[in-house]
């Protein structure tokens, strides 16, 4: 396989096979715990710092930027973790509201202060300290305005937290495809907005600053602050990218059913190029407002990029799997260079793939051109005045799931490929 992270060229073909020994569900491996000992930023005025060999976890607790909580604070701070106040559950456990002062960290009365999202290890979950002790890892050296914020962490007795700036919009899994009042379909435009922050979050993980892979991009780690700004959460299966002159990193394959690339479900190769291939399913999800899998859909459907690639390729049939909840928010030239970058993203070949600032520069493109952008509202136009895209028929609407399945249950530990 050639090499797929950034441009560096090699052949190098001397890692074995997807590791497997001694490792459990969705843990990270040895040596994927390395990373820079000095905070990394996107200012240009950052000085690049190398990886340094695997660390200890008290080097890591150490050198991490944030703030260490104890237990009782973070209890405090939830109100006692109450249930009305969870935010959201995923495999790693439930995710709370809290409120702290915003100079010392200290509990503070609902309502007032800094709104925080404490996430708490669910002690019968399969996910752990190595996920956790990834997350702080990595997100204590890693500062960009398109990754989430990690304020702290708590780590005492078996007790194990996270605490992270709070994302007022939640997830893009929520806004693409939970129902009800408080989500409204979002429209082109934000789609796009979203898109390109997200694309921004993944190029910086890639840079030479970072050189990271994140492993596990999906809808419902992308986050969205008030403004809809995109920020990357989640780093528990996240690696330091390959060294010297080697193309890819061996593993053990994890990660999330329907956003897997190919070549890695196959190998455990991983590479950058992994993350542009889940890039693009959740592209795709965006286009079409469908699931990455659903099996609730029609036989032949349920696998999104399977189901959507050859419309993608037709200038006609794209409205096939265009979301029929965006109206005619978007211009046909948008909608189809949309489609096609996609299409990229999603090749079965990693070395075609275009690079994440490639995809950023793209995603620049389009929002600045006059033909490709959306109608520049919220709701956006319809009715196809001025290139707009008129409507034509209700497309894809059957059977969609009404709401999200709990997240834990996508997961898979994988130790050979799996069908996508
Ligand atoms: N910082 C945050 N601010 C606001 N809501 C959040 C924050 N972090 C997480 N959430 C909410 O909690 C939900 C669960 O997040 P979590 O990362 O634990 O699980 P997940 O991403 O759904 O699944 P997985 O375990 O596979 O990552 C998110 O989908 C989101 O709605
Ligand atoms: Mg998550």
């Amino acid at each position: 396989m050639g090499n797929c992270f950034g441009s560096r060229i090699s052949s190098d073909s001397s890692s074995a096979s997807p590791s497997t020994s001694g490792w459990r569900w969705r843990k990270k491996g040895a040596g994927g715990l390395s990373a820079s000992s000095s905070r990394v930023s996107s200012s240009p005025s950052t000085t690049t710092v190398p990886p340094t060999p695997k660390r200890s976890e008290g080097e890591i607790l150490q050198s991490a930027n944030v703030k260490s909580f104890a237990f009782t604070e973070l209890r405090t701070a939830t109100r006692n973790f109450r249930p009305d106040s969870v935010l959201g559950e995923g495999g790693f456990g439930s995710v709370f509201k809290g409120w702290v002062d915003e100079t010392t960290f200290a509990p503070a009365r609902p309502g007032t202060g800094m709104v925080i999202a404490v996430k708490k290890l669910n002690q019968e979950g399969f996910q752990g300290h190595r996920e956790w002790l990834a997350e702080v890892n990595y997100l204590g050296q890693l500062s960009h305005p398109n990754l989430v914020r990690l304020v702290g962490y708590c780590l005492e007795d078996e007790q194990r937290l996270l605490v992270y700036e709070f994302m007022p919009r939640g997830s893009l899994e929520n806004h693409l495809f939970r129902r009800g009042s408080y989500f409204q379909p979002l429209s082109w435009n934000l789609r796009m907005k979203v898109a390109l922050g997200a694309a921004k979050g993944l190029a910086f993980l890639h840079s030479d600053k970072a050189k990271v892979i994140y492993r596990d991009f999906k809808t419902s780690n992308v986050l969205l602050d008030s403004n809809y700004n995109a920020k990357l959460s989640d780093f528990g299966l996240a690696k330091d990218g390959p060294t010297g002159d080697k193309s890819h990193v061996s593993t053990r394959v994890m990660g999330t059913h329907g956003y897997a690339a190919p070549e890695y479900l196959a190998t455990g190769h991983l590479t950058a190029k992994s993350d542009v291939y889940s890039f693009g399913v959740v592209l795709l999800e965006m286009l079409s407002g469908r699931r990455a899998l659903d099996k609730n859909r029609p036989s032949g459907e349920h696998n999104l990029v399977e189901w959507a690639r050859p419309y993608l390729t037709s200038k006609r049939r794209i409205f096939r799997i265009l979301d029929a909840r965006l109206g005619g928010q978007y211009s046909l030239a948008g909608a189809q260079k949309t489609a096609a970058l996609a299409l990229r993203c999603l090749s079965g070949d990693c070395r075609v793939r275009p690079g994440m600032d490639q995809v950023v520069a793209a995603l620049e493109q389009l929002q600045d051109a006059k033909d490709a952008a959306g109608s520049g509202t919220e709701q956006g136009k319809v009715g196809g005045a001025g290139g707009f895209v008129r409507m034509r028929g209700v497309v894809g609407g059957s059977g969609r799931q009404q709401r999200p399945e709990p997240a834990a249950r996508r997961h898979y530990p994988r130790a050979s490929p799996l069908p996508e």
